[in-house]
C-alpha cells in the first residue's frame, strides 16, 4: 500500500490547508470556521485574554496550549458566551456570536466542554443527554404550540442519544447515574452530550484531564473521528504527546495573547513556547475543597442557563 493511502480524507484535507501558511500569530486560514479578533478580558489590573487575531480552520483538530493561568479557559467562556468580554468581535461561519448568550452560540453550532466535567452527577447518562439537547438547543416556539411536532422532536432527541451512546461505549450506562461514572467516561459522556446538537465547531477544554490510560485510545479516536465527519475541533490540553498524536495546526497563549502559531513540530521545539513553559506549568492537583467549590459553581452556572433557556422560549419574538 502508497505510504500516503493510510491517511484518512480528513486529516489529507486538514494538512493541505495547513501546508504553505506562514507560522505567525494570526496568520489567515484558507477557510476560517471562525474568526476572532480584538477579543479582551480583565479580571481588576489583571488582563486575561488579550487576542487580537485569530482564524481556526474549518474541518481541522488545533490545539490550544500554554501555561497554567495564560487565559486559555477564559478565552473559551469569552467565544461561547459564558462570560463577556470587555471588548472583541468574533464571527462564526461570518456570523456574529459575540454579545450573544450560550445558548444562541450553542444553535449556531458552536458548542463547548468544560475543564471540569459538568455532567449532572444526580442525573442519569440519559438524562444528561437529553439535557444537552434541551440546553444547547432548545425548543422553538412552534413546536411548544404543536404537541404533535414536540413529540416527533423528544422521538428524535431519544434516537440521537441512543446513537451517540452507543458511538461512545456508554449505552450500557444509559440508565446509571452520571456520578456513577469514571472520570474517563464523564469526559466521554460531555462529549456525546455536545454532539446532541449537531454542532460544527466543538471546542473541549482539557478532554483528557482524569482521563485513565485505558481511555486514552479511544477518547483521541472519538476524536480523530469528529475531523473525519467535517467537524472541526479546538482544544486546550497539557498532555504533549495527545496534542503532538491528534492536531494538525497548535496555537500557543501566553499572558492572556497569541505568541505563536504552527504545526505540532515546529510549535514544540520552538523556543518560545519552551519559555513560556518553563518553570509555569504544574498540574497541581485540585482539593478536595477547591474540586467541589468549582463542580457546585459549574452546576449553577448550568441550570443559570436552562433558566435562561426557558424564559428565551417564552418570548417568541425573540428569535
Ligand atoms: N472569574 C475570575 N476572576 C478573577 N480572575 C480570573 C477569573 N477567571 C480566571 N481568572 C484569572 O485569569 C487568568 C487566566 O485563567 P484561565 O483559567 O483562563 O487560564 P488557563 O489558561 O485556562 O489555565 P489552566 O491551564 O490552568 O486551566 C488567571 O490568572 C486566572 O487566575
Ligand atoms: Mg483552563
Amino acid at each position: 500500500m502508497h505510504a500516503d493511502e493510510a491517511v484518512p480524507p480528513g486529516k489529507a484535507k486538514a494538512m493541505e490547508a495547513f501546508a504553505g501558511l506562514a507560522h505567525e500569530p494570526g496568520v489567515a486560514k484558507p477557510d476560517p470556521i471562525l474568526v476572532a479578533d480584538n477579543v479582551v478580558r480583565r479580571f481588576g489590573g489583571l488582563t486575561a485574554v488579550n487576542v487580537s487575531h485569530l482564524e481556526i480552520q474549518r474541518g481541522s483538530i488545533t490545539a490550544l496550549i500554554g501555561p497554567n493561568g495564560a487565559g486559555k479557559t477564559t478565552f473559551f467562556n469569552q467565544l461561547t458566551g459564558f462570560d463577556t468580554a470587555d471588548s472583541g468581535e468574533w464571527r462564526f461561519n461570518g456570523k456574529r456570536m459575540n454579545g450573544l448568550p450560550a445558548y444562541k452560540i450553542a444553535r449556531a453550532g458552536m458548542v463547548r466542554t468544560f475543564q471540569l466535567t459538568k455532567a449532572l452527577s444526580k442525573l442519569t447518562v440519559m438524562e444528561n443527554m437529553r439535557l444537552g439537547a434541551q440546553q444547547q438547543s432548545g425548543e422553538n416556539f412552534f413546536t411548544a404550540l404543536f404537541p404533535f411536532l414536540w413529540r416527533e422532536q423528544e422521538e428524535q432527541i431519544t434516537e440521537r442519544a441512543e446513537e451517540l451512546l452507543q458511538r461512545f461505549k456508554l449505552d450500557a450506562k444509559r440508565d446509571e447515574f452520571a456520578g456513577s461514572l469514571s472520570g474517563g467516561q464523564r469526559k466521554l459522556l460531555e462529549m456525546a452530550r455536545a454532539l446532541m446538537v449537531k454542532p460544527e465547531l466543538i471546542m473541549l477544554d482539557e478532554p483528557m484531564a482524569g482521563v485513565n490510560p485505558a481511555l486514552t485510545q479511544s477518547l483521541l479516536g472519538h476524536v480523530k473521528d469528529l475531523r473525519e465527519q467535517g467537524l472541526t475541533v479546538l482544544f486546550v490540553e497539557h498532555d504533549m504527546d495527545m496534542v503532538h498524536d491528534i492536531s494538525d495546526w497548535v496555537v500557543v497563549m501566553a499572558q492572556g495573547a497569541v505568541i505563536a502559531e504552527g504545526p505540532p513540530d515546529e510549535i514544540m521545539s520552538d523556543e518560545r513556547v519552551v519559555d513560556a513553559y518553563l518553570g509555569a506549568h504544574h498540574d497541581a492537583p485540585l482539593s478536595a475543597e477547591e474540586a467541589e467549590k468549582q463542580l457546585a459553581e459549574a452546576e449553577a452556572e448550568l441550570e443559570a442557563a436552562a433558566t435562561a433557556d426557558s424564559t428565551a422560549r417564552k418570548e417568541p419574538g425573540d428569535e
